[in-house]
């Protein structure tokens, strides 16, 4: 697989509230790339909100969305692309958005992801009656898949700028 691959963008990945959106817009902005985000990318063709697809076409179709997402950013170059939190979960998904893209994983703790999205309440996953354990299991069941990722940053202790960094110097050494 990793042979024949074709580096043109960056892909985010990583846990709902790792920080993929506001790190993604700092290194489109210093690389002069573009930036899309996969939620907002189905929101504006589906012409619905995340949440409202959950509620009236379930997760699955919700996920057969992102596999088309995925498919149809192939042609892009020049991008970062921040993906939903489920979005690189299936292999799949992850082979073929690493022919055309670098994948970086933001990391944090379940404590550290539970103060930033507590609160919030656009993420149907975490409506559940224990969000904060439901954040435990699904990251836990979802390392696997992160671990496949070209590099994972821990961005607990980073802002968002040296996060940035790290992923624009390891993108430039791509080849
Ligand atoms: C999801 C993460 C969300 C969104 C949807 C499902 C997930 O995106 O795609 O609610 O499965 O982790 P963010 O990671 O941007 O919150």
């Amino acid at each position: 697989m990793g042979d024949n691959r074709q580096i043109r963008n960056i892909a985010l990945t990583g846990f709902m509230g790792c920080g993929k959106s506001a790190v993604g817009r700092v290194v489109a902005r210093v690389a002069g790339f573009e930036y899309i985000d996969t939620d907002q990318f189905i929101e504006e063709h589906v012409g619905m909100s995340i949440p409202r697809i959950f509620e009236e076409h379930g997760e699955e179709t919700f996920r057969r969305y992102e596999r088309e997402v995925v498919v149809r950013l192939a042609e892009r170059e020049n991008t970062v692309i921040s993906t939903g939190g489920g979005l690189l979960v299936g292999a799949e998904n992850m082979d073929t958005m690493k022919q055309y893209a670098m994948v970086f994983c933001l990391w944090a703790s379940p404590e550290t992801i539970w103060r930033r999205v507590k609160g919030q309440s656009h993420r149907p996953l975490l409506n559940t009656d224990n969000p904060r354990q439901r954040i435990i299991d699904l990251l836990e069941e979802r390392k696997p898949a992160y671990g496949r990722s070209d590099m994972l940053i821990n961005t607990e202790y980073r802002s968002a700028k040296d996060v940035a960094n790290l992923i624009l110097s390891q993108f430039r050494k791509a080849p």
